[in-house]
């Protein structure tokens, strides 16, 4: 038996919601949630190399994939450093480290023993320390093996790092973009990626076509492309969106060995219909304004309004543009102020009589502190037709 741990980035919930739905896609049984920031899958055989580098490279929110093949309900020290020399000796890493997770409380493995120890069986070896968190993406990058001890209640649970996220990959399609807009708070391409993932559920991206209706910079569309949705298309009423999100687009293509095809139109949301678009749309995903990020509570009945506004808008173009059954993955704005949230409400209302369900409750997407929160809000368009 062989359990894979999938270590959830910050956005927790969200990144849950992610895992299971690729898991599903993967064709591979559920997962269990742990920790918070954990997720526990059981299997009886091992999965391949190549599904392990899919699964991490199709998943927005997994910050690594941890394989154990040894368990132990004894939590003795002296137990502990046995086990963890078997698989030293087993799999004679050149360089290793040892990291743990829901031990904190107790001391640190000490790597220069077990050092010693393979040299006395004639075995070579070299460490390096990794933070308390475990070795980052750059140190596994670079060749260091991580040897996992995992603490989830009474359990323990040893094997390795499987896989991790390609930072650099990440970070290439975030700042190296030759168009950044700050003032538009660009969204970071992993919440892109979750919700893309969110929205296409079982369905191959490769046989969807998406819409983003405030395409910006083209965040969400680059990574559609990743994915591997072959017509992506977006939309803005700014000339200056579209510039750069044609300059991001066409950079991406050269940049990136899948190929796909883009479209981009300048108009008005309320505005959007099928003719502009040369194929149907399967899915929407996207980042409308949600308005000033940190409003004071005199200026939000304000914001509010004005943005319900908008959001009307935008529900009159997906109704001209749609086709029933589309799926949506939308960011839409709460505040939170003085312990209290405040939601739009009357934009639910207007989704909800326009057809557009919500599939699951919306989860967050940013930090918590932040007065303006950013939910992901699941929808599916199912228009009222009479019979
Ligand atoms: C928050 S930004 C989207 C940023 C984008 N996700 C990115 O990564 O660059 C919202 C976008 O919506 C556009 N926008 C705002 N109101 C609009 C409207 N009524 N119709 C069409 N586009 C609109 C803005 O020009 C802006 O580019």
């Amino acid at each position: 038996m062989v359990n894979y741990f999938f270590f959830l980035g910050s956005t927790t919930d969200l990144c849950w919601a992610e895992l299971t739905s690729v898991l599903s896609k993967f064709k591979l049984p559920s997962a269990d949630r742990v920790t918070t920031d954990l997720a526990k899958l059981e299997l009886k055989t091992k999965l391949s190399d190549q599904t392990l580098v899919d699964l991490q490279n199709t998943l927005g929110g997994t910050v690594k994939i941890v394989s154990t093949t040894k368990q132990t309900d004894t939590l003795e020290a002296d137990k502990i450093t046995d086990i963890v020399l078997d698989f030293l000796i087993q799999d004679k890493p050149k360089r290793f480290t040892i990291s743990e997770y829901g031990r904190d409380h107790l001391p640190t493995q000490e790597l220069d023993i077990y050092k010693q120890l393979l040299k006395e069986k004639g075995i070579k070896s070299s460490y390096a320390s990794a933070s308390r968190k475990g070795a980052n993406a750059a140190q596994l990058k670079r060749g260091l093996e991580e040897l996992y001890i995992l603490q989830i209640s009474n359990q323990l649970f040893f094997g390795w790092t499987e896989t991790v996220q390609d930072v650099d990959a990440w970070a290439k399609r975030d700042v190296k973009k030759p168009a950044r807009d700050r003032q538009k708070g660009m969204l970071q391409p992993k919440v892109a990626r979750m919700m893309l993932n969110l929205a296409l559920g079982d369905t191959p991206a490769s046989e969807a076509v998406v819409l983003d209706p405030f395409v910006g910079t083209g965040t969400i569309l680059i990574e559609a492309a990743e994915l591997g949705f072959q017509y992506v298309f977006g939309a803005d009423f700014s000339d200056q969106a579209i510039i750069q999100a044609n300059m991001n687009l066409s950079w991406w293509q050269k940049q990136t060995s899948n190929t796909f095809h883009y479209e981009l139109v300048r108009k008005e949301v309320s505005h959007l219909s099928k003719r502009d678009f040369p194929q149907s749309i399967t899915h929407v995903v996207t980042e409308p304004f949600l308005g000033k990020l940190r409003p004071s509570p005199q200026q939000l009945p304000n914001i509010q309004k004005g943005l319900v506004k908008l959001y009307k808008g935008m529900i009159k173009g997906w109704q001209q543009t749609l086709e029933p059954g589309t799926k949506l993955a939308i960011l839409l704005p709460a505040w939170e102020i003085k312990g209290k949230i405040f939601e739009l409400d009357e934009t639910y209302k207007d989704l909800e009589r326009a057809g557009f369900k919500h599939l699951d409750e919306p989860l967050r997407a940013g930090r918590v502190e932040a007065i303006t929160q950013r939910l992901v809000h699941m929808l599916e368009y199912k228009p009222y037709v009479e019979s």
